[in-house]
């Protein structure tokens, strides 16, 4: 246990659960994201990491919960336990609909996801689970910066599917520091906050570009010309967030890093206005 033993969110965010009916989740045309399988199998891909990872995340937490003395972070903690199962079950139930339409692939592959994090929660040093949580929390963060920064990565999806994703961007961005001053309270050791994130990256991200294509071949699409120029074309209006992306994702090896060093207020601050004003996670 260090002296830093505090929460560094900015006092103006609050860690809120919101309890969002999510429309046709459970029954999505094949390819919900404006009809480009691509796209689609990509965030069906990520999707299917979150239940058993999000549950993952909470014990690792949990593990430190009672050596935080801070009343601040003490709060966010179940702030965080609290959207993480929220986000833990929507995600469920978009993947089993996912599963329903054929993609046995991912379904198999979350059955190991869950082995292996099991034996993780079991077998591995409480310390590291707690540094892979953060690493994580990390990669979702800046991922779910990218996606409320370019509505051009979901400009054609119908609002109804947008939903989930905006709310649970939303919510990672306000809950990403959590685990992080968790870490910092208990351990802050540089090179066991680091490594995971190494490992993560050669071994996760790699992962849901492997499914991705494993789902495109199941449809026998992987080379749909139409589609993969669709693609190219995106991926080069979405340029400068690669960049973005890039330069957020490097920022973790800092030092003396802290997640709200990459202040994303304003995009959360513009997405709760919406749902104040509609009641709505997306337009
Ligand atoms: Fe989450
Ligand atoms: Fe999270």
């Amino acid at each position: 246990m260090n002296d830093l033993n505090i929460s560094r969110t900015p006092d103006d965010i609050k860690i809120d659960v919101r309890h969002i009916e999510f429309e046709g989740i459970e029954n999505k045309p094949r390819y919900w994201h404006g009809d480009n399988p691509i796209l689609t199998h990509g965030l069906n891909a990520a999707s299917m990491f979150f239940p058993q990872g999000e549950i993952f995340f909470i014990k690792s937490v949990q593990n430190f919960q009672n050596q935080i003395t801070d009343p601040k972070l003490r709060e966010e903690i179940n702030g965080f336990i609290a959207q993480e199962i929220t986000h833990s079950q929507q995600h469920d139930v978009f993947n089993k609909d996912v599963y329903k339409q054929g993609y046995k692939d991912l379904q198999r592959m979350e059955k190991l996801v869950h082995r292996l994090l099991a034996g993780l929660h079991k077998f591995g040093p409480k310390k590291l689970q707690l540094a892979v949580t953060v690493a994580l929390e990390h990669i979702t963060a800046i991922g779910a910066n990218v996606l409320l920064q370019n509505p051009i990565l979901m400009q054609d999806v119908e609002p109804k599917y947008k939903e989930l994703w905006y709310w649970h961007a939303v919510e990672e961005s306000e809950h990403k520091a959590v685990a992080f001053d968790v870490f910092q309270a208990v351990s802050g050791n540089y090179w066991l906050r680091i490594l995971p994130l190494v490992v993560m990256t050669i071994t996760f991200i790699p992962s849901i570009v492997v499914l991705q294509l494993i789902s495109l071949r199941r449809d026998k699409l992987s080379s749909d010309a139409k589609k993969m120029d669709e693609n190219k074309a995106l991926l080069e209006a979405v340029k400068p967030a690669l960049v973005q992306l890039r330069h957020d994702y490097m920022a973790y090896y800092r030092k003396d890093f802290h997640p709200w060093d990459l202040d994303n207020r304003d995009v959360i601050n513009q997405w709760k206005k919406l749902y104040q004003e509609t009641g709505k996670a997306a337009v």
